[in-house]
């Protein structure tokens, strides 16, 4: 019998506990053996809760008790869940996370910690939700040298989005939508300032290039700033706005990576994602470009990530197979400066005032107010942009998603 404790009874923490209990027969079969939840820690009360025999407020109680064989760590945030995970893993204990955060800021140091200790640290549910990604960029695509990961990598700001111009929902009325199903952050400016796409992409890029990369290193860029004008000029220039995570391997070995809103184009598998479905495109020198694709956020799909991979770290037990990458550094990871795209903008002004852009293409949208106006114009770099429009701020600009990673 596979014996685990799940730490925090939260969205994740309670699916999970419900997904080992509803599928027992199908998870026995693939595990060879039963998953008993044996400890659940938690500082609330769940007195009406069927697990309320298993409650703990004291993580030594998990740590010292031999029985445990796999740590489920969805407390989120990086103290708490920090502390545990490390003693947890010097305890003899593998550990499967969803932390994003935890993971971002610390993968390195926890997966050495776990290589150390002969165990498991595995986090597949952190990155795209239910989708697996993860595995099958470090397992599958091994044989490929990777060149650029991108995608829609938050569920919150996507369903949003989707919202604002689908069904013309305000943002607040999308968000709150979002927190009832259970998608957003505890702290949804986490998802809506763009932290957590930031957090996904740094760990994705971590996995697919094999060094770490920090949060603070990533341009990070949200929704907050897009405006239903913008929506309506990218819809009348047969594009969506997605909000994207990005990292790219350039040829000096460095990684360019950021996070920001873009517009991309109808015909791009990514304009089509909708609601809380995440989708990743990884591109490979032989295998060219795959993309993931499912349900990014939410109890189940996020739980069904969780409990795969303690089946795996409970079926490697003797012939563990240890994820790693290298340590970080600062010279390592650069914001996307060098990289030339098209822009759409929004200005305050008229056509006459457009002369010193070079060539672009005039947009349009219903009600647009007589001094507005909308373009996309040729593929520069940000710097070539701040010269052109000489001193004139734009009421937005985003880049348009290009077809491949495009280097000055
Ligand atoms: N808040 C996250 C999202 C949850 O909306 O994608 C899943 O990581």
């Amino acid at each position: 019998m596979v014996k685990v404790a799940i730490l925090g009874f939260g969205v994740v923490g309670s699916g999970v506990a419900e997904v080992i209990r509803r599928n027992e027969e199908v998870i026995t079969a693939r595990a060879g053996v039963g998953m008993e939840v044996k400890y659940i820690l938690d500082l609330r009360d769940f007195p009406d809760s069927p697990y309320a025999d298993k409650m703990v407020k004291d993580f030594s109680v998990i740590e010292q008790d031999p029985e445990v064989d796999v740590v489920v760590e969805t407390i989120g945030g990086a103290k708490a869940a920090l502390e545990f995970t490390r003693r947890a893993l010097k305890a003899g204990k593998s550990v499967v996370s969803s932390n994003k955060e935890l993971v971002a800021q610390h993968g390195y140091e926890l997966l050495c910690l776990a290589r150390e200790n002969k165990v498991s640290y595995r986090f597949e549910a952190s990155v795209g939700g239910g989708i697996p990604v993860l595995h099958p960029l470090s397992q599958c695509l091994a044989a490929n040298r990777l060149t650029e990961v991108r995608g829609i990598l938050n569920g919150t700001t996507n369903y949003i989005l989707t919202h604002m111009i689908g069904t013309g929902l305000s943002f607040e009325e999308a968000l709150k939508e979002a927190q009832e199903r259970g998608y957003a952050e505890h702290d949804p400016s986490a998802d809506i300032e763009g932290i957590d796409a930031c957090r996904k992409t740094c760990i994705l890029a971590a996995i697919a290039f094999g060094r770490h990369v920090y949060p603070s290193q990533v341009s990070t860029e949200g929704i907050t700033k897009v405006t239903l004008a913008d929506v309506s000029y990218a819809d009348a220039a047969g594009m969506r706005v997605k909000l994207l995570g990005r990292a790219i391997r350039q040829d000096d070995g460095k990684v360019m990576a950021y996070v920001a809103p873009h517009l991309v184009r109808h015909s791009d598998p990514l304009a089509d994602v909708d609601d809380v479905f995440n989708a990743i495109i990884v591109r490979g020198n032989a295998i060219g470009d795959v993309m993931f694709y499912g349900r990014g956020a939410g109890k189940l799909p996020t739980a069904s990530a969780v409990v795969a991979d303690v089946i795996d770290a409970f079926q490697h037990q003797r012939t563990r197979r240890f994820l790693s990458w290298d340590e970080g550094s600062e010279a390592y990871v650069v914001g996307p400066e060098g990289l030339c795209s098209q822009w759409f903008l929004r200005l305050r002004g008229t056509v006459r005032d457009l002369e010193g852009l070079g060539p672009v293409t005039i947009l349009g949208r219903p009600g647009a107010p007589a001094d507005e106006i909308g373009v996309i114009t040729e593929a520069m770099t940000h710097d070539e942009l701040s010269k052109r429009l000489n001193g004139t701020a734009p009421l937005s600009a985003m880049r348009v998603l290009d077809e491949s990673a495009d280097l000055a």
